[in-house]
């Protein structure tokens, strides 16, 4: 073999070109053995590795991002591994995968290998840190400058094998080159929860400079020379030890050296601290390479952590591996003794495998999900960075535009491709995403007709296909379920849509979102007076015999015509919310007035206005936008606000309002009290409580005080007494601000809003939207913020605007409620009487009070002290005078 090895570098070294093709031609079936898949990440083409006799591939057809690069010339022929000179690196994306498809498929055991270079390829002498992941869980994390490799052995569960880079914060992550090895399924026992993540594979007795893989290891395996303090033996004959029907096939060029134990020490021990969390599984193998006289027998026992593992009786040149038990523990060592039996012939170890278990906690997304979002992915080539792995697992890297319940397995519950052009038609692999609740593909430049097949996926709610190039009708079966109100459809600007003769009448077919609203439609008074009277009566219930003014006495109608009038002809445009655009008036007393008009196109609905002008007549508190009146003439609606000077937290916060106002520090931990404050009124003084549904930035409003009000009810909903749950029947609230937990269980309840206001924290805390949008490459607020709070960096957190201009103890106090507040679990979230709490003692940290002199929390405003304008008897009396 060695011999061989110096023909094929002389070879090498001719390098004609002819040689080389005819190498290759001569030794191709060799060189791609079954079983294996070997990538060079970052080569420009496919070669033959003539030394290890295998056929390296580039990683084109395994991944569809990244850059190729060179490592840096100074170091390019320190290593002579030919896969050591380029990588691959991934500067965007928190997860890129390589996907691997062996022919033998799922429930086989693999040897996947990945292999690392740094060699100053971006030339900052930097290396970058990062995880590498297998399927959905954390395999091992890489932080080394020198050429290295992990090793996991593992049996997948499906026919495709991923390979995940996790940007941790700590650079591009980045790759040298990933092979995959069929390995015999009767070696290596492991069960599809566990893989063994390969910590050493010694070839004991040898120098340290060899390493034996393929050809020697049929497996390629990777076994290293090492030795221990013991006396290195060595076998004169090969060829015994390589003729074994031995399933771990050890190649014979290992087990011919072995250390033997000394007189001196008459074991073999070794040992090393281990951190505790980790669990250790060893492999020993062993033949014997000495020629023992007649009769005799070298037999020894093995023990890890003191835990007898076998007694083993060698033959001369026979293989024999001993796979030990899983251990733990601070400190990890195992030890190989002599019995009785073996006189005066002392333990040996040829070779060893050491590994650490790594488990497979996640669940992947359903089979039948991946397959769907995947043949979707392919058939509107669709590449977007986040678009790799598994679609929904870890819930950090779920696929942008993507939302999955927390079922077991998860599923896909809401696809979003709205924007992206995939100038085609609507495929029919959506259908098979019967988990889906929600599906928006507007403005995404679809043709040919609107599928039948949409209306068979069962649990469809919400289908956005307006601003498309679709023709033909809209098929019965949909329009039923929309008739049926179990489907909300939108299909607003697709010109080609109903215009042969199958259609319907033009007047019904050309706007169908009119036929939506008219039909949920009424009249909004008429709804508000039986509102009205269903909650007088609950209440009167409750509360006994006590009176109250009519509701609707306190509301002024408005003709449309005085709509007009108050706002000049809708001169002055100040908002535009998902019901429409928002308009400035002023009333005959010169008072400023917000008019908010229902229109045609809007995103809400008919329903949800009445539901905020409802509510709003209901709710009363100085957190709370008030309503001074509304219209309902027969075309039109209109709910008519207080007028809100300083318009929403959003904008104040973000970089738009650069050179007007930037928010002090106090002035947000005001904003945090007065948001809380409403939510508490809501959630604790409403009988039944109220959950807003849609809290974020752009729905607080500030006036010229800038003090801050909760806006836009067109979401919420009372919830039944009872039942602390409101079951949503169509998706709500915002992404960004959406309750984690929603999709497991389908309810939005006051922890729901908890986990939106810790949003809106991190917001007012930090500057940034709720989600961050770079170039390429969307991140979410608490992801942002998360691996900075761990390195207990305060100052990178804190809005950058403010230039340093703030109490560290009160913002550590207000990000350590934001963190709370915005837990992934609702069992975690404090309840928002408890959140307010909290904050105003931040507020107290914030204005330097002790907590024995601490002001009464109601005086934190004092100019604004609370004062309940209500008489109305749903809500009860202010949380805030408690
Ligand atoms: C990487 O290793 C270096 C040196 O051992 C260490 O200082 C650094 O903290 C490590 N980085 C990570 C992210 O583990
Ligand atoms: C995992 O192994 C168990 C027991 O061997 C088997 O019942 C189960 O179906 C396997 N799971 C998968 C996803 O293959
Ligand atoms: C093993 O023995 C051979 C021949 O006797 C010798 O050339 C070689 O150096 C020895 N190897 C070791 C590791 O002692
Ligand atoms: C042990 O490993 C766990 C998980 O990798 C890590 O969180 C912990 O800090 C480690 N402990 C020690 C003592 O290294
Ligand atoms: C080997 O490890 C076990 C378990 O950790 C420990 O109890 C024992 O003392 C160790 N043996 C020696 C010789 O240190
Ligand atoms: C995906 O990438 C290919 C080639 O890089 C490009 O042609 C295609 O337009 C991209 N698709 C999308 C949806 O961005
Ligand atoms: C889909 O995404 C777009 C922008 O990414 C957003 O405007 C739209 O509201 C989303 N649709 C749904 C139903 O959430
Ligand atoms: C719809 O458009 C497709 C091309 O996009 C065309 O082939 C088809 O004939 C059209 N169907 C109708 C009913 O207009
Ligand atoms: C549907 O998509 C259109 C175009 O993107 C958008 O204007 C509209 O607001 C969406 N409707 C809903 C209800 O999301």
């Amino acid at each position: 073999m060695e011999r061989m090895g110096s023909v094929w570098f002389l070879l090498e070294l001719a390098m004609c070109s002819a040689m080389v093709g005819m190498l290759v031609s001569v030794h191709g079936q060799d060189q791609n053995p079954a079983g294996f898949i070997s990538i060079d990440c970052g080569a420009p083409n496919d070669y033959p590795d003539n030394r290890l006799r295998i056929h390296y591939k580039t990683d084109e057809e395994f991944i569809d991002s990244g850059k190729n690069a060179q490592i840096s010339t100074d170091v390019i022929y320190d290593y002579k591994q030919s896969q050591s000179k380029n990588l691959r690196f991934f500067p965007t994306g928190s997860r890129n995968c390589y996907t691997l498809r062996p022919d033998q498929g799922k429930g086989n055991t693999y040897l996947i290998r990945a292999s690392f270079y740094y060699g100053n390829y971006d030339n900052r002498n930097k290396t970058p840190a990062f995880d590498l992941h297998i399927g959905t869980d954390y395999w091992i994390t890489v932080n080394s400058s020198d050429y290295h490799y992990k090793e996991i052995i593992h049996v997948p569960t499906t026919d495709t094998i991923q390979v995940c880079l996790i940007n941790t914060g700590n650079g591009s992550p980045f790759i040298s080159s990933l092979e995959l090895r069929l390995v015999d399924s009767s070696i290596y026992q492991l069960s599809n929860l566990t893989s063994l993540s390969n910590a050493w594979r010694y070839d004991i007795g040898s120098s340290s400079d060899t390493t034996y893989r393929h050809p020697q290891d049929v497996y390629d395996r990777m076994w290293s020379g090492n030795s221990y303090d013991y006396v290195t033996i060595n076998s004169t004959s090969t060829t015994g030890l390589s003729n074994n029907n031995d399933a771990y096939k050890v190649p014979a060029e290992v087990l011919k050296t072995a250390q033997k134990a000394t007189d001196v020490n008459p074991y073999i021990y070794v040992s090393w601290s281990s951190n505790s969390t980790d669990e250790w599984c060893f492999y020993f193998h062993f033949a014997e390479i000495e020629r023992l006289p007649t009769g005799q027998r070298r037999e020894f026992t093995i023990s890890v952590s003191d835990r007898l593992m076998d007694t083993v009786t060698l033959e001369y040149l026979k293989p024999v591996t001993v796979a030990s038990q899983i251990v733990t523990g601070p400190k990890i060592n195992f030890s190989i003794d002599a019995t009785q039996q073996s006189g005066q012939h002392l333990p040996i170890l040829n070779a060893i495998e050491i590994f650490t278990i790594v488990k497979h906690l996640n669940v992947p997304t359903a089979m039948d999900d991946i397959t769907a979002i995947n043949d979707i992915k392919k058939a509107y080539s669709i590449n977007g960075s986040s678009w790799q792995g598994d679609p929904c697992v870890p819930a950090d890297f779920i696929w942008k535009g993507l939302e999955c319940s927390h079922d077991n397995p998860p599923r896909i519950v809401s696809l979003n491709l709205s924007s992206i052009p995939l100038r085609r038609e609507v495929v029919s692999s959506i259908s098979n995403l019967l988990a889906l609740v929600s599906l928006d593909l507007s403005g995404s430049q679809l043709t040919g007709p609107v599928p039948e097949f949409l209306a068979k996926l069962p649990n469809l709610k919400f289908l956005n296909l307006s601003g498309n190039k679709l023709n033909g009708s809209i098929p019965e079966s949909l329009q039923k379920k929309v008739d049926d109100q179990i489907l909300q459809l939108r299909m607003e600007g697709n010109p080609d849509l109903c215009k042969k003769g199958l259609c319907k009448p033009k007047k019904k077919g050309k706007s169908i979102l009119f036929t939506v609203i008219a039909s949920a439609s009424g009249s909004i008074v008429a709804m508000l007076m039986a509102l009205a009277i269903v909650w007088r009566i609950k209440t009167t219930k409750r509360k006994g015999a006590q009176t109250t003014q009519p509701i609707k006495s306190k509301y002024r109608p408005f003709m449309y015509s005085e709509v007009l009038k108050i706002t000049d002809n809708f001169k002055n445009v100040i908002g535009e919310g998902g019901f429409g655009k928002v308009y400035l008036g002023a009333l005959a007393s010169d008072t400023k007035v917000a008019i908010k008009l229902l229109s045609r196109t809007s995103k809400q609905g008919c329903k949800e206005f009445q539901a905020e002008a409802q509510l709003l007549m209901i709710v009363h508190h100085r957190n709370l936008v008030s309503l001074v009146g509304y219209c309902d003439d027969s075309e039109h609606m209109a709910l008519i606000y207080e007028f809100m000077a300083n318009g929403n937290l959003r904008k104040q916060l973000s970089n738009q309002s650069r050179g007007t106002h930037i928010l002090t520090w106090r002035e947000r931990l005001r904003i945090a009290i007065d948001v809380a404050q409403g939510l508490d009124y809501l959630h604790n003084g409403c009988k039944p409580p109220i959950v807003h549904r849609d809290l974020k930035t752009t729905n607080i409003l500030l006036n010229e005080s800038l003090q801050a009000k909760i806006a836009d009810f067109g979401l919420s909903k009372a919830f039944a007494a009872d039942n602390d749950t409101y079951i949503s029947t169509q998706p709500a609230g915002t992404p960004g601000y959406l309750d984690p937990e929603f999709h497991s269980s389908g309810n939005l309840n006051r922890k729901s809003d908890v986990y939106s206001f810790g949003v809106i924290l991190l917001e007012l805390i930090t500057g940034y939207p709720a989600v961050i949008k770079n170039a390429d490459e969307t991140m979410h607020v608490l992801h942002w913020v998360t691996p900075i709070v761990q390195r207990g960096d305060i100052q990178s957190i804190v809005d950058s605007q403010l230039d340093g201009e703030f109490n560290v103890n009160s913002a550590w106090k207000l990000l350590e409620v934001a963190m709370q507040c915005a837990s992934t679990t609702a069992i975690q979230r404090p309840d928002i009487s408890r959140v307010l709490a909290e904050l105003k003692e931040c507020w107290d940290i914030e204005m330097g009070l002790e907590r024995s002199q601490r002001m009464g929390s109601s005086k934190i405003r004092s100019a604004n002290s609370f004062e309940m304008t209500s008489t109305e008897i749903e809500c009860d009396s202010l949380p805030d005078a408690r």
